[in-house]
């Protein structure tokens, strides 16, 4: 992987990076799709990093489809898959971890519900920048607060590296493509898109009341369907990632709920 940055960097080649944990579908697809439109050569990235999963369950639930991925990706066209073991990313062990001071922007959200999660992915994606060395790095929206955090600390860390937010991919009912919609059962495969149809409501239902009777509403929405287990929703300004106002210009509706013991979350611009 290194000696083929070194060589694009001597032909001029700009690099476009997918990093991804596997299990591939059309989300990461569009993703490689927007990374070969923008770049000279394509690299993915398939690891499944252990630092960013405060849950060992979650970890080892984690799908992991290597040959349907290896095959994905022949078929797409990307130029290299680069998956590397824990021991190449993390030679001196997992344990000792680099901490990274992220401004308070893992204040709400998926900081307080998975405490060193965003200090695992910084962590790994640091590590991947630095052996990919791309030119743009191509990260989805659903994941809202992930993308902000890595604009940030990319900039704050000084890599010369253009950050792509790519828009969330979606099934024809509206539920946000993720490696883990897999796991749910048939029943909760048809109650998961009331997540998305919340969101929808609620950036429906701003355009005239406050923050606190849309919350409201929303929330008794998700409460209404007993398969659904809310973990949090938040409105927040999608820059600071800060609790919003009824005066915030813009606002970011940001859920993460529980069916079927598969944790789903998902984001929409409400306002
Ligand atoms: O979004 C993901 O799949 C992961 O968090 C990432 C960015 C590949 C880091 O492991």
């Amino acid at each position: 992987m290194i000696r083929f940055a070194e060589n694009a960097k001597l032909v001029n080649s700009s690099i476009g990076f997918v990093p991804t944990m596997g299990a591939l579908h059309a989300g990461h697809l569009s993703l490689i799709e927007a990374a070969k439109r923008e770049s000279d050569l394509v690299v993915v990235s398939v690891f499944v990093n252990p630092t960013q999963f405060n849950n060992a369950s979650d970890l080892d639930k984690y799908p992991r489809t290597f040959d349907s991925d290896r095959s994905l990706l022949e078929d797409s066209g990307v130029d290299v898959m680069f998956f590397p073991s824990v021991e190449e990313i993390y030679p001196a062990g997992t344990e000792d971890q680099r901490k990274f001071e992220l401004d308070g922007l893992d204040e709400l959200m998926e900081g307080p519900n998975r405490p060193g999660h965003f200090n695992g992915v910084v962590q790994v994606v640091t590590r991947l920048f630095d052996l990919v060395e791309p030119t743009k790095a191509f990260f989805g929206e659903k994941d809202f607060q992930q993308l902000a955090i890595i604009k940030h600390m990319s900039s704050k860390l000084g890599y010369r590296i253009d950050i792509v937010g790519c828009d969330t991919v979606r099934e024809s009912d509206g539920l946000a493509m993720s490696s883990r919609n897999v796991r749910l059962t048939s029943s909760g495969r048809t109650i998961a898109p009331e997540i998305h149809r919340t969101l929808e409501a609620l950036r429906n239902e701003l355009r005239t009341s406050s923050i606190e009777e849309g919350l409201a509403r929303a929330k008794a929405a998700l409460l209404a369907s007993p398969e659904i287990e809310l973990e949090y929703l938040e409105l927040v300004d999608p820059i600071t990632l800060k609790r919003a106002t009824d005066d915030s210009i813009s606002i970011q509706g940001c859920i993460a709920a529980w069916i079927d013991d598969v944790r789903l979350i998902d984001n929409m611009r409400v306002k």
